[in-house]
């Protein structure tokens, strides 16, 4: 029997694993003795040099990845694990990933050939990426395991923090231990439509079963299940799906990050190559042009229809901040923030957490002085500075300016390299500090598209915000980003805007205002 499997047994076998990836689905050689017939897809399928796994990112978009190859052919052990330079974490954390693969497999192979069958087994190991962004990275990680009488694939997909150099499963996607329940109800839902899956295996999921949950281009939840664990090993690799509306309400700040670095898959190098982006940004006519892609979203507010009113904070982030962005959550409200360069750069996790929220970021200058007083490279010293300190936390620029006490010329206008935003409803709060009048302004100012000025330094104003979020629903309406608001294809970097036109009242753009 081993000399009919002979030497070419492991190239037939990673064909095959290669040929169930590609299609998902296709049995899993049950046994040597099964015939093996390839013949006819020779010379299409992957070797185990070349291959590619259908889902696979581009690995140059992590420019200081290796991928490194080990194999130790007399136990029949293949290898391929990633490092990255800028981020020990993911050599150490894929390093042990292989290393507890190995002594597992040991364990098993030993049993096996005492036990006489003869065989000795095959362990295979790839890893693959499946997100990359500046905030995160997404690998993984396929065993196709080979011992006794039958082989099989296990999955398990580990994601890397780069802002802190951290490794995190896929448990730590999602929001909390509710939000994973729930999480877990929807694959079990969702997989026991597959008439395959077999329905005990699903009722103590554990959470074991769930450590490979990806995100497909659509931004559906995927997780993929280790052969045998919830079907007969002849159904081969189950990837089972859930849909992106349910499961984008139940995401923590670094899930959103994952769904969006799967979903729109962005260069790693962008945060090194930070000033490089900025000189493009400066020498193109119309930076607009170049902005930042919105986070995903399950659902776009058509503002010509609905009721909007885009909620901006400026000056900070400060210390309250984070309390600010909690009620935001709560009440599943977007807003901008107009951020200032030195706040910007002393709390860049506060940013990301921003964006990751669903909320924009804009340019509110490095010193917070009137800008028509300052000559021209001092106005493009305090928008650029800002910009590099808002770029260095959340991977690009800001594309909106909100020049300091919305004092503004021609010439800030032209070097702003972004639309000016203003506004049409001033709250006063850094003048009264007083949370209740915060709130009676605002709802009595308010008219749909309007952008309302607030300040979230101040603890009086986080602290009228949640009664603001829901006398302003309460009133029906819907609550977006300035560019939401604006329609970003409308917005011309140069022009200015304080309030969005509604129903065909008032304007869209408002040039004159000092
Ligand atoms: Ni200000």
């Amino acid at each position: 029997m081993r000399n009919a499997i002979g030497q070419n047994f492991f190239k037939i076998l990673t064909s095959l694993v290669a040929l169930s990836l590609i299609t998902g689905c296709a049995p899993i050689a049950g046994s040597p003795t099964t015939p093996l017939d390839i013949s006819s897809s020779e010379g299409v399928l992957p070797t185990p040099e070349n291959e590619q796994y259908k889902d696979s990112l581009p690995l140059s978009l992590i420019p200081d990845l290796h991928s490194v190859d080990q194999s130790d052919e007399d136990h029949h052990i293949f290898t391929r694990h990633f490092e990255v330079a800028s981020l020990s974490s993911v050599g150490e954390a894929q390093r042990a990933l292989i290393e507890s693969k190995r002594v597992e497999f040991d364990r098993n192979n030993i049993q096996d050939v005492s036990a006489g069958s003869g065989i000795s087994g095959e362990l295979n190991i790839r890893s693959y990426l499946s997100a990359v962004s500046t905030h995160i990275i997404g690998i993984k990680t396929i065993t196709y395991e080979f011992a006794g009488a039958s082989g099989g694939n296990s999955f398990i997909t580990q994601w890397f923090d780069t802002s802190n150099n951290t490794m995190h499963s896929s448990r730590d996607l999602f929001a909390g231990e509710e939000q994973w329940d729930d999480f877990r109800e929807y694959v079990a839902l969702a997989a026991t439509k597959n008439p395959e899956v077999i329905a005990e295996d699903l009722v103590n999921m554990s959470n074991e079963l769930l450590d490979s949950v990806n995100f497909d281009a659509q931004g559906n939840a995927t997780i993929d299940f280790d052969d045998y664990s919830i079907a007969p090993g002849s159904a081969g690799s189950l990837t089972v799906t859930v849909p992106s509306q349910n499961v984008v309400p139940l995401l923590s700040p670094l899930g959103v990050l994952a769904r969006n670095a799967a979903m729109s898959p962005a260069p790693r190098s962008l945060i090194s190559s930070v000033a490089p982006l900025l000189e493009t940004l400066q020498s193109t006519e119309s930076p607009a042009s170049v902005s930042p892609p919105l986070p995903a979203k399950t659902e776009r507010v058509d503002c010509s229809k609905a009721k909007c009113v885009a909620l901006t904070f400026d000056d900070g982030p400060g210390p309250k901040t984070g309390k600010l962005l909690d009620d935001l959550k709560k009440a599943n409200a977007p807003a901008t923030f107009f951020v200032v360069g030195p706040n910007a750069k002393n709390r860049p996790e506060i940013l990301k957490r921003m964006i990751a929220e669903g909320h924009e970021v804009g340019n509110h200058t490095w010193n917070h002085r009137s800008l028509p007083s300052l000559n021209s490279a001092k106005i493009r010293s305090e928008i650029d500075r800002t910009n590099e300190a808002i770029a260095a936390a959340i991977g690009e620029p800001a594309s909106l300016l909100r020049p300091p006490y919305g004092a503004h010329d021609s010439i800030t206008d032209r070097l702003a390299q972004a639309p000016v935003i203003l506004w049409d409803v001033d709250t006063l709060d850094w003048k009264y500090r007083n949370a209740d009048k915060v709130v009676a302004e605002t709802i009595s100012q308010t008219r749909p598209g309007s952008i309302v000025l607030m300040h979230d330094i101040h603890a009086s104003t986080v602290a009228a915000v949640p009664r603001i979020l829901s006398q302003l629903k309460a009133k029906g309406y819907t609550f977006v980003t300035v560019s939401e608001l604006l329609g970003k294809e409308n917005l011309k970097s140069g022009e200015t805007y304080s309030r969005a036109p509604s129903t065909g009242k008032g304007s869209a753009k408002n040039g004159g205002k000092k």
